[in-house]
C-alpha cells in the first residue's frame, strides 16, 4: 500500500468537511422550510429535543439568577399580595392544590407545569429569575415588565409557602385575595 501523501490527506480533508457543510445545508433547509420541523401545538416534541432544550432552560436560569433577589417578610400582608397576584395572573396556566389549569392552557405546548414542587427544585433567586424574566419560546410570560420588584418577591413568597398548602388552606386563601367583583 503507497504512503498517502500530505496532498491526498488535505483532499480528504476538505471532502469530509465539504459533505459535513452539504448535509448540515441539506437539514437547515428541511427545517426552515417546514418539511423536517412540525411548529403545531397538537404535534409533541421529540424526548431528546424536549430534554435538551429543558437542560438549557435550567442551565441559563441557574447561571443567570443572582444572589441578590428580594425577599419580603413572610407575613399575612405578603402571602396575600402574592396570592392575590396569583389568582390573577397565575392560576389559569399553572392550577394549584386541587385546581387544575385552564383547559386552554394544557392545549399549550411545553404545558405549564403545576408548581407544587418547585421550591426543591429552584433557589429564591431562581423562582425571582423565572417570574421576572420568563422563559422565551414557552408561554411563560416575562412578569418583570409589568409587575414591580416587590410585587414579584411577594408571588415568590406565595410559591414558596403553596407545596405546604392543603386544598382547604388555598381555597380560604383565594377567597381572600380575590378582588371583590363589584366596586362597593
Ligand atoms: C400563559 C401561561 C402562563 C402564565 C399566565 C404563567 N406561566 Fe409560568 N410557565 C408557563 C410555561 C409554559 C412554563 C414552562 C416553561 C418551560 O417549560 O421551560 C412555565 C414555567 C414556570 C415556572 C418554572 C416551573 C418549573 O417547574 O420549573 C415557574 C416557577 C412559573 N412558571 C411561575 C409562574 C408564575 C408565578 C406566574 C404568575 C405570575 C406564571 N408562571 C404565569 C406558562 C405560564
Amino acid at each position: 500500500m503507497t504512503k498517502p501523501t500530505i496532498k491526498m490527506l488535505a483532499w480528504g480533508w476538505l471532502l469530509g468537511i465539504a459533505s459535513a457543510a452539504l448535509v448540515g445545508i441539506v437539514i437547515l433547509v428541511l427545517v426552515l422550510t417546514g418539511v423536517a420541523f412540525n411548529t403545531s401545538a397538537t404535534s409533541a416534541d421529540s424526548q431528546i429535543f424536549a430534554a435538551a432544550i429543558h437542560a438549557t432552560m435550567t442551565n441559563s436560569v441557574k447561571r443567570r439568577a443572582s444572589g441578590g433577589a428580594p425577599r419580603l417578610p413572610l407575613d399575612t400582608a405578603t402571602l396575600l399580595a402574592g396570592a392575590r397576584e396569583y389568582e390573577t395572573h397565575c392560576i389559569a396556566c399553572h392550577g394549584g392544590p386541587g385546581v387544575a389549569r385552564a383547559p386552554w392552557a394544557s392545549a399549550m405546548l411545553p404545558t405549564p407545569p403545576y408548581l407544587l414542587d418547585t421550591p426543591n427544585r429552584w433557589s429564591h433567586a431562581e423562582l425571582y429569575t423565572i417570574v421576572h424574566d420568563g422563559v422565551k419560546m414557552t408561554a411563560m410570560p416575562a412578569w418583570g415588565e409589568v409587575e414591580s420588584d416587590r410585587q414579584i418577591a411577594a408571588i415568590v413568597a406565595f410559591l414558596e409557602v403553596l407545596p405546604k398548602m392543603t386544598t382547604a388552606q388555598f381555597d380560604r386563601v383565594r377567597q381572600r385575595a380575590r378582588p371583590p367583583l363589584l366596586a362597593r
